[in-house]
């Protein structure tokens, strides 16, 4: 078989495919949006507005070549419809596409690479935690629309309230309900610009109740929110846990319901080799389970290897102690970590793992002698 004569853009060729973002597009992303924003301070864009242009159209051949390369592989792969109207593939498209678009119509360049902001939309499917926060807005639609509701119907009560009791003072901002909305939504959401203020005595009590009404829909869509993403984070790290404890031999004589117990006492902490985790001497708050990997506990003249299936950390929270040696990860290694107050429930709801745990710890603690 012939080698690829260029094994750097193979890499690089299989990465666009394959991922969504690439460092070569993180940096083509952050520096052309930056040359977009001096494009539009004029003293430093007319001192380097070659270097400007230069690096602007530098990444946009980016964008266009990345974009080729993913509807080939789609089109090879007969995904090319899939590819073309998903997502990722239409901020592809508009990412190569809107500038030279704008150009060719006529528009003027400082204008047309201002279209260029698209390319932050590039960013949107890599961020953590957005498939989440979907989860939250489509489970918590109900209150968020009652919020939504009651927003609106403030806003309307009071621009209606504004325009009766305002109109005479000052026909030119509350002359009219349209007029009056702009006052009531800048004062509900807590903007206040201040460019549109009452005057009278009773337009100011509506305003003082408006401004009110203002924190509490605020502090009910916060409260929505993070509850929601709270319990979706929670659930979430149930399943990635409780999938880590089914696999931990230690855990394996449990009953469902008693895993469900333990699985909600831990979380999973996924760590790349030579990370150190415990450090000698330190205050012990956490014991940890390994689900997969493997750690090094460095004793005074030997040094001793705990694979899946092992714990460690025990030992400083069973005897209110100091850590008695340092552990670093030898392995990219997957562990659950049980912090002391859950390992205090711990042993009192499953004595016969705390005495598993008791045990190991009394032979470690004879053999360190
Ligand atoms: P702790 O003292 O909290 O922190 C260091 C940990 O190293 C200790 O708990 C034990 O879990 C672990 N450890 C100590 N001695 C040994 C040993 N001889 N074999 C395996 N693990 C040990």
């Amino acid at each position: 078989m012939s080698k690829p004569q260029f094994p750097a853009l193979s890499l690089f060729l299989a990465a666009t495919t394959g991922r969504n973002m690439t460092r070569p597009a993180y940096i083509a992303v952050a520096v052309g949006v930056a040359m977009m924003v001096l494009l539009t301070v004029h003293p430093a864009y007319e001192a380097a507005h070659h270097w400007v242009d230069a690096v602007l159209w530098a990444c946009l051949a980016f964008f266009v070549f990345e974009w080729a390369v993913r509807l080939r592989h789609a089109y090879r792969s007969q995904r090319a419809l899939g590819y073309s109207f998903s997502f990722r593939g239409l901020v592809d498209l508009a990412a190569a596409a809107a500038v030279p678009v704008a150009l060719i119509a006529g528009a003027d360049p400082q204008s047309a690479w201002l279209i260029g902001v698209v390319w932050l939309l590039k960013l949107v499917p890599g961020i953590p935690g957005l498939r989440q926060l979907r989860r939250v807005l489509v489970l918590e639609s109900g209150p968020l629309f009652s919020v939504l509701v009651i927003f609106l119907m403030v806003v309307f009560l009071s621009s209606v309230a504004e325009h009766f009791l305002e109109r005479d003072a000052q026909p030119a901002t509350f002359g009219s309900v349209p007029a009056a909305l702009w006052w009531a939504v800048v004062t509900l959401t807590t903007t206040g610009y201040g460019d549109v203020v009452p005057v009278t005595p009773l337009g100011r009590l509506v305003a003082a109740m408006v401004m009110i009404s203002g924190l509490g829909v605020f502090g009910l869509w916060t409260g929505i929110l993070a509850t929601g993403f709270a319990a979706e984070t929670r659930r979430d790290n149930f399943l990635k846990t409780w999938e880590s404890v089914s696999k931990v031999p230690f855990f394996a004589d449990l009953g469902p319901a008693a895993i469900a117990d333990v699985t909600n006492m831990l979380r999973t902490m996924d760590l790349p080799p030579r990370t150190m985790i415990i450090r000698k001497g330190q205050q012990g708050d956490c014991m940890y389970f390994i689900a997969a990997g493997e750690v090094e506990v460095d004793l005074p003249g030997k040094k001793v290897q705990l694979g899946e299936g092992a714990f460690f950390g025990e030992m400083a929270l069973l005897g209110n102690t100091t850590r008695s040696a340092n552990i670093t990860t030898t392995r990219v290694s997957r562990l659950l970590v049980l912090d002391l107050v859950d390992f205090r429930l711990l042993m009192a709801r499953h004595p016969e793992l705390g005495q598993t745990i008791d045990a190991e710890a009394t032979r470690r603690a004879l053999e360190n002698q």
